[in-house]
């Protein structure tokens, strides 16, 4: 494959081993300068110090991004109120994130008139596609560089010996426990020993949860509020998205809440197996399905059921930027006009439960409910409610009967078991005169 001439890329820059030893194959490979992006999402690391390596090892210039409030406000809180979870228990901490670092990564590609941008994931994984299909929505006209995929290095040995023969300077040792990606939503964990799906993963594999063994004993009741599916404040105290989850991540982390060992499907076609740890995330989405539930109508919240995994499957699948994407976003702020309320979990041994919930726009009606005496459900409304709900059956029923009775004839029909409906023509089915029990009669409370 003949290189693409380039004169300037922007790089999606870790400060790890990968990308310091990709600066310099890229001067070498492609002739070309480089910038370094660092995109701070929340992975609490010395900034100053990944900038100032950047710049030593051959960018000809660094930019830091802030970019945790725009991927708190504009990815992870979208993908909460959607519900979405990858598969039934991911909660996409990094699909989440990749969208946004691309996103910042083209508007410094622009701003430094770059004609290309670069990322250092591998070729055997999702995040290759994530900021590859951010790269074509935003700015298709850039080239795109995955040195994975090109260049010689095929393992963490092999880039240690490529850094050490240009005396680059790299962190650690070549031995790497595990590949480790953290943001303000989650750190996940793949790679080393959790590559044997078949062995437990060692206790050390933890960041931001404590054993639900080793952590705090006793149960803690906090309060999450919610506006219009928006968490905005935790035990009454208003906060920013950002601020509010860092706190809740430590709350909830030291309960143990919020990991979770999982094996999933790459959409590269393998299956992975990884240990995430999502603890503000967990109690977010348990305590805003516990809202929904006395805030949304049956449809309403079941149809919003039925988009949550394509959500999620998209935002997995790296089409964050993608009009179906958008177009749920809208639904999703019209459903969640009315998601307003309080919320008290309950954090214990690694479980966040809801026990408490309130809203001033609350569907949920007590004279309705409630098994005592009460003046506006007159449970005689059931019965011709039932009868007609059930039609459908009982001509079922009727008509296989006799369907049975002409297969054999001379032979009995068999009735159903239930006494009701009697064989016969199903104009009989709803008689008056067949009602076993009197309007009256039917009045025992209960569900
Ligand atoms: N498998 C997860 C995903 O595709 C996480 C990938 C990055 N995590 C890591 N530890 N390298 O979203």
């Amino acid at each position: 494959m003949t290189k693409p001439s380039v004169k300037r890329v922007a790089l999606a820059y870790s400060g790890g081993l990968d990308t310091s030893v990709m600066i310099t194959w890229l001067r070498e490979n492609y002739g070309c300068e480089v910038v370094a992006v660092i995109g701070n999402v929340g992975q609490r690391e010395d900034f100053e110090a990944i900038e100032a390596k950047a710049l030593a090892t051959g960018a000809i210039a660094c930019r830091l991004l802030d970019l945790r409030a725009e991927f708190v406000e504009s990815c992870v809180l979208p993908a909460l109120r959607a519900g979405a979870l990858y598969e039934g228990r991911y909660l996409l901490g990094t699909a989440l994130a990749r969208p946004v670092i691309a996103a910042g990564q083209v508007a410094v590609a622009r701003e430094f008139d770059c004609d290309a941008v670069a990322h250092g994931c591998t070729g055997k994984g999702n995040d290759q596609v994530r900021f590859e299909l951010t790269y074509r929505a935003l700015a298709p006209e850039l080239t795109v560089i995955a040195p994975w995929r090109e260049w010689e290095i095929t393992s963490r040995e092999d880039a240690f010996a490529y850094a050490e023969a240009r005396d680059i300077p790299v962190p650690g040792s070549p031995r790497k426990l595990y590949s480790i990606d953290r943001n303000l939503w989650h750190t996940s964990f793949e790679g080393g020993e959790l590559e044997n799906p078949a062995v437990a993963a060692p206790d050390d594999v933890r960041d931001l949860t404590v054993s639900p063994f080793k952590g705090n004993v006793e149960p803690e009741d906090i309060v999450v509020s919610f506006e219009r599916g928006i968490p905005v404040a935790l035990n009454s105290e208003r906060l920013a998205p950002v601020e509010l989850i860092s706190r809740l991540n430590a709350v909830a982390g030291a309960h143990g809440v919020g990991r979770v060992d999982l094996v999933e499907n790459r959409l590269v076609g393998m299956k992975s197996r990884g240990v995430y740890e999502t603890p503000a995330g967990t109690v977010l989405l348990a305590a805003l399905a516990d809202l929904e539930a006395i805030t949304l109508d049956r449809d309403t919240a079941a149809f919003k059921q039925s988009i949550a995994t394509r959500y999620a499957e998209l935002t997995y699948h790296g089409l964050w930027y993608s009009p179906l994407r958008a177009a749920l976003d809208a639904f999703l702020e019209s459903v969640h006009e009315t998601t307003t309320g309080d919320v008290t979990v309950r954090l214990y041994k690694g479980q966040a439960s809801p026990i408490a919930r309130s809203s001033p726009h609350s569907l949920y009606r007590e004279d309705l409910a409630t098994f005592g005496e009460d003046t506006v459900y007159d449970q005689a409304d059931a019965e011709g409610f039932i009868r007609l709900w059930g039609l459908p059956s009982s001509i079922a029923a009727r008509v296989r009967a006799q369907a049975k009775t002409e297969d054999k004839p001379g032979a009995e029909a068999h009735a159903p078991h239930h006494p009701e409906p009697q064989p016969g023509p199903p104009a009989a089915i709803s008689g008056p005169a067949q009602r076993p029990v009197s309007a009256s009669g039917a009045r025992a409370n209960g569900a």
